[in-house]
């Protein structure tokens, strides 16, 4: 068996803490494991959510799963990629439930345990820390190191062209980023002409809103509490920008705004805060036949109270949606086509940290002064 390499991470001791960097030691691929050499990593709110609020996920344990970089080597059932390749990193799935046999792996059986448990299915670990166990495999990949595993489920190959300072930033298309463009482009579907609000214009929701108006959405309203969001926001292609918290009654404004295009209401909205009174409002703003979608990653238990006759009579649906519906092989290159066009310019989300400075980028990810941080790896 070959050697087990020395590498960098960031371990998570116990939820609550900062991360710290350590030296840990990362087994070589099994028969259907491949070796990446981690480039860069986004930084997603469900990172944060693991980190600060005990989740079921035990410590100590290596966070990350927007990385891209380079592959370093690969078990000896790998087909789909090899050594030096780039490729970027998803949500992983198990490939045999109903579901993903299906073709909706996002809806995995076994998406909790692929991706958030921090072990194979077999309860094995592929990192230590001096002989004891680090939990690894986290989205089947624990990005927020040097070196991490992976699997052919969750390995995305880079499309040729894509120049050298784009791929450090690809990351996050695997997890937040086609999670608010898949949220439109696969799920809500607005139609040129169409009216969209999109509540949270963080990293999901601001990837929503460019979706939106690249399939023609000609009323885009974006709602946050954070002024420096909404700016981007309107800088991106959103018509419309709503300062939540303060006086204004958000469902009344976007009411008055549609009213202004002949409607009764948005056709489509997208609920990424995770907060059940503004999913509610979500649902509140849409017209007849609207469609809502929420995505956020609220805690387990957490419920919410509709109008009902109002659901039925309006004929309104609602949706929860994982990573977009994304079949990350297909949905993450066309983005990248997309962004080539201009029509999704997800980079400008984006700032830049070195590893050694991962817990700034977490805070600032969580201050909201960064909307997508992205962590460099050492070379
Ligand atoms: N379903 C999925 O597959 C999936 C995938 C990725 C992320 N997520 C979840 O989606 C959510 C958004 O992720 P993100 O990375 O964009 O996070 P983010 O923190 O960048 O964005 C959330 C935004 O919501 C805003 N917000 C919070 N409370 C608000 C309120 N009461 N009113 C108005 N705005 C409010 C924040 O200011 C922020 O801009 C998180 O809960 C994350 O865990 C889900
Ligand atoms: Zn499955
Ligand atoms: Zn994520």
């Amino acid at each position: 068996m070959t050697a087990a390499l020395q590498i960098r991470g960031a371990v998570l001791e116990a939820p609550g803490m900062p991360l710290a960097l350590q030296d840990l030691e990362l087994e070589a691929p099994r028969e259907h494991e491949i070796r990446v050499r981690v480039v860069a990593s986004g930084v997603c709110h469900t990172d944060l959510s693991v980190m600060t609020r005990p989740f079921p996920a035990e410590q100590p344990i290596v966070l990350g799963h927007e990385g891209a970089g380079i592959v370093e080597s690969v078990g000896t059932a790998i087909t789909k990629v090899q050594p030096g390749e780039r490729v970027l990193m998803s949500y992983n799935s198990c490939g045999r439930c109903n579901t993903c046999l299906a073709r909706a792996p996002s809806y995995c059986q076994y998406f909790f345990g692929t991706n958030f448990l921090g072990q194979r299915a077999d309860g094995s670990t592929a990192l230590s820390r001096r002989g004891s166990p680090v939990r690894h495999h986290f989205f089947g990949q624990s990005s927020f190191a040097t070196h991490c595993l992976c699997t052919e489920r969750n390995v995305v190959k880079v499309p040729e062209g894509v120049s050298d300072e784009l791929f450090p930033l690809l990351g996050p298309l695997g997890c937040g980023l086609q999670t608010g463009a898949g949220a439109i482009i696969n799920v809500l579907q607005p139609r040129p002409g169409e009216s969209v609000a999109v509540f949270g214009v963080g990293a999901v929701g601001l990837a929503a809103l460019m979706a939106a108006r690249a399939l023609g959405a000609t009323r885009i309203i974006a709602v946050d509490r954070v002024r420096e969001r909404l700016e981007l926001a309107l800088e991106l292609g959103a018509t419309d920008a709503l300062l939540a918290g303060g006086s204004l009654n958000t469902v009344a404004e976007i009411r008055r705004l549609t009213a202004l295009d002949g409607g009764l209401g948005v056709n489509v909205s997208l609920d990424t805060t995770a907060v059940s009174a503004v999913l509610r409002q979500a649902i509140d703003s849409l017209g007849p036949l609207g469609r809502c979608g929420f995505v956020g990653g609220a805690p387990a238990g957490s419920t919410l109270e509709v109008d009902v006759r109002d659901m039925m009579l309006q004929g309104k649906s609602l949706r929860g949606i994982v990573e977009g519906d994304s079949n990350a092989d297909v949905f993450i290159p066309a983005l990248i086509r997309m962004h080539a066009q201009g029509l999704f310019p997800f980079d400008k989300l984006v700032r830049t940290y070195p590893l050694a400075q991962i817990q700034t980028a977490i805070d600032d990810a969580l201050s909201g002064r960064t909307v997508k941080p992205v962590v460099m790896m050492p070379a």
